[in-house]
């Protein structure tokens, strides 16, 4: 698997995600993918899991230190002292002295950006994480947040799959120096049953969860993430690494996305959006 680098990060361009998995499934699965190969779980305070990420990790028989490892704190953490004590807490459930990369999970007007940002930056220079980033920023926020920090800031992970262009984010995030990490690569599983990406597939002998995985991170500065609690998905999603589309259709798969195609925009939480 290869990595994305981005500001001094060395990203595994595939990412195991764990939203919406429940503890059993959890306990289950992060040791199964370590064993596959898979070397970059992301999970997230808010989904219940971090105490079963922690205890697959140690079960998986993977050094602790070979595993990148993403959380991010949730928006009601975000007044210093309450972010302080939620890493520490993370940490703790995560059986880890610290994470390889910490997001802010959402934007949250209620606390200037500049506490919330100087929070990350507290937590990195005590060593408890070792890159920043923010999750689900336009790229107003984007810009703001990076001006802000002392520390740059590696990635932006927002939704991205053939349906949703993520061009403007895609485009500031390369010129700043982060990456971008695609959630919902799967569109919620509406593209299971696209016939262009079938198409595609088929000429290449693979699936198009594969296909649209593999577009994902053949693009320049792009980390995927995929989610499953099935073991053969898992292997599935993992062999993406030994085909290329052509210029033609990756080009194709971009011509999918539609104005209204964003699924994920929660309201209280979502910005606005590029
Ligand atoms: N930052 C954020 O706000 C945010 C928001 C959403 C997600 N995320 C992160 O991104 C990760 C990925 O997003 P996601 O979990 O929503 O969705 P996803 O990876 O797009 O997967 C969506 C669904 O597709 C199914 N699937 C996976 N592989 C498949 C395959 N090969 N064939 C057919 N179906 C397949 C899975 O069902 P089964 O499990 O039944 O196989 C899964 O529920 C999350 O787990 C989380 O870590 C972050």
């Amino acid at each position: 698997m290869h990595t994305v680098t981005a500001n001094g990060a060395a990203i595994p361009a595939l990412g195991f995600g764990t939203f919406r998995v429940d503890k059993a499934d959890t306990l289950r699965m992060v040791p199964h993918v370590l064993k596959l190969g898979y070397r970059h779980i992301d999970t997230a305070q808010i989904y219940g899991n971090e105490a079963e990420v922690g205890e697959g990790i140690a079960n998986s028989g993977v050094p602790r230190g070979e595993v990148f490892l993403t959380t991010k704190v949730w928006v009601d953490k975000y007044r210093h002292d309450d972010f302080l004590r939620s890493v520490d807490d993370s940490l703790a459930k995560l059986r880890t002295d610290h994470v390889d990369l910490l997001l802010l999970h959402w934007p949250n007007e209620a606390v200037p950006l500049a506490e919330q940002i100087g929070a990350l930056n507290a937590v990195r220079a005590a060593g408890k994480v070792r890159h920043i980033g923010v999750s689900n920023f336009s790229t107003a926020l984007m810009a703001e947040a990076a001006r802000l920090s002392d520390s740059p800031l590696v990635t932006n992970q927002v939704e991205y799959h053939p349906y949703l262009s993520q061009k403007p984010v895609l485009d500031a995030a390369r010129k700043a120096g982060l990456s971008v990490t695609a959630y919902y690569a799967m569109a919620d599983g509406k593209v299971l049953t696209d016939k262009v990406l079938a198409g595609i597939g088929a000429r290449h002998g693979k699936s198009v969860a594969q296909v649209v995985l593999r577009w994902l991170i053949q693009q320049d500065g792009v980390v995927a993430l995929s989610k499953t609690v099935g073991e053969t998905r898992a292997a599935e999603n993992l062999a993406v690494f030994d085909f290329e589309l052509s210029a033609g259709e990756m080009a194709a798969i971009h011509a999918l996305a539609e104005p209204k195609g964003r699924i994920v925009s929660p309201q209280g939480l979502a910005p606005a959006w590029d």
